[in-house]
């Protein structure tokens, strides 16, 4: 971990120092809870494992929208650095869905950055910055990664009785996903 540049002589200042508690910890994170919504336990179960993989990876789309919004560079700059922060937050309000739909069936959402990185199926770009048509590459890519296991998602979740969440899969995750590919495409075209 990287070390602090906080000194002693500063942590003087606190009075009272706060630490985060090691025992606070009321349901593990792969432990999903019996709920009253009439649905089947195990189609439960199976949902909440398919939302975790999609909610990583639409965490990880929405935080690749905001990194090429913030460095896109060229003559497409200003329609571009529009166009992914609209996405962005259009993704963002997917990641929230996604998580909610979590809680409601019992889980617990997958949430902090660490976390997310271990579980997407999205590759990590460089730190640096890409040139814009290796950014729209790169985000065709991505969302091409979240639409193949949405579709596979969208047919298990359909099999299983679990519609509410085949619901969000196909009208939010899929149809959201499929025209923004159609917007990112069209600047490689
Ligand atoms: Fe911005």
């Amino acid at each position: 971990m990287k070390t602090s540049t906080i000194t002693r002589d500063d942590s003087k200042h606190l009075k009272e120092p706060v630490k985060p508690s090691d025992t606070g910890e009321v349901q593990g994170f792969r432990h999903v809870q019996r709920t009253t919504i009439a649905l089947d336990a195990t189609a439960a179960l199976s949902s909440v494992e398919s939302l975790q993989q999609l909610l990583a990876d639409t965490i990880t789309l929405r935080d690749l929208y905001k990194k090429h919004h913030w460095q896109v560079a060229g003559p497409t700059f200003y329609m571009l650095h529009q166009l992914f922060d609209k996405h962005a937050s259009e993704q963002s309000a997917l990641v929230d869905l996604l998580a909610e739909r979590v809680q409601t069936l019992g889980g617990v959402s997958v949430a902090m950055g660490g976390d997310v990185a271990d579980m997407t199926l999205i590759p990590r770009p460089p730190s640096g910055r890409e040139d814009t048509a290796a950014q729209l590459k790169r985000l065709l890519h991505a969302h091409e990664v979240i639409l193949l296991e949405a579709r596979a998602m969208a047919r298990s979740t359909a099999a299983a009785g679990d519609v509410g969440t085949n619901d969000i899969i196909v009208s939010d995750v899929i149809r959201t996903g499929e025209l923004q590919v159609w917007f990112v495409a069209q600047h490689l075209a």
